[in-house]
């Protein structure tokens, strides 16, 4: 079998999600696989395109798949950036499906938790204060909320939109007991296929 191929590449990705998106999602009563499954069936009952889908089924694979996976990735990264201490999974998972052959906006896509963090809590004080007291603490960070130019520069990007839907379907990606509604990873399959295709 070519192991290069859309269909061979799209399930290799879904087996690595199901197998090792097990562990906890970070502080929550989720594995990481249905925060993932959540967060993609939200985009999908909205009716957002593929690529929404695919990046919001594929946000957190850089946390994900095995380091071992990523070291190449990971290696470029550190080549290409000057911040390499600041380079989270968002960066690690973006560079690593942009090598699978996915799509510029499905990068783009994953690669904005942050962005869209800073960019909400720049405009909307009750999202601030909705976030965990660890959240707030990271977003200094994170360069804390934008301003000026940032501030601009996100508003005017074509795909601000999405990215703020995708952070909003991530923070809302946490809900227990409801395996049974939510479709798995399998019914992506065909989606990614002919993202990558
Ligand atoms: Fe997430």
């Amino acid at each position: 079998m070519n192991t290069n191929s859309p269909s061979a590449k799209a399930e290799a990705l879904i087996a690595s999600l199901e197998q090792y998106g097990q562990g906890d999602y970070i502080g929550e009563s989720i594995s990481q696989l249905e925060h993932c499954l959540q967060a993609a069936n939200q985009a999908r009952d909205t009716g957002a395109r593929d690529e929404l889908v695919i990046a919001a089924l594929l946000h957190d694979i850089g946390q994900i798949i095995p380091l071992e996976s990523t070291k190449e990735v990971r290696m470029n990264l550190k080549e290409s950036s000057e911040n390499v201490g600041r380079v989270g999974h968002e960066a690690i998972g973006a560079a690593y499906l942009k090598s699978l052959g996915f799509s510029e906006t499905v990068c783009r896509l994953v690669n904005s938790h942050v962005a869209a963090k800073r960019y909400l809590t720049a405009v909307n004080r009750e999202y601030y204060d909705s976030l965990s007291s660890a959240s707030q603490k990271s977003l200094a960070f994170q360069g804390g909320p934008f301003q000026g130019d940032e501030l601009r520069e996100f508003e005017e990007d074509p795909l601000k939109d999405e990215m703020v839907s995708m952070r909003l379907w991530d923070d809302r990606a946490k809900l227990v007991g409801i395996e049974a509604t939510t479709p798995r990873a399998g019914a992506y399959l065909d989606m990614i296929v002919s993202h990558l295709s």
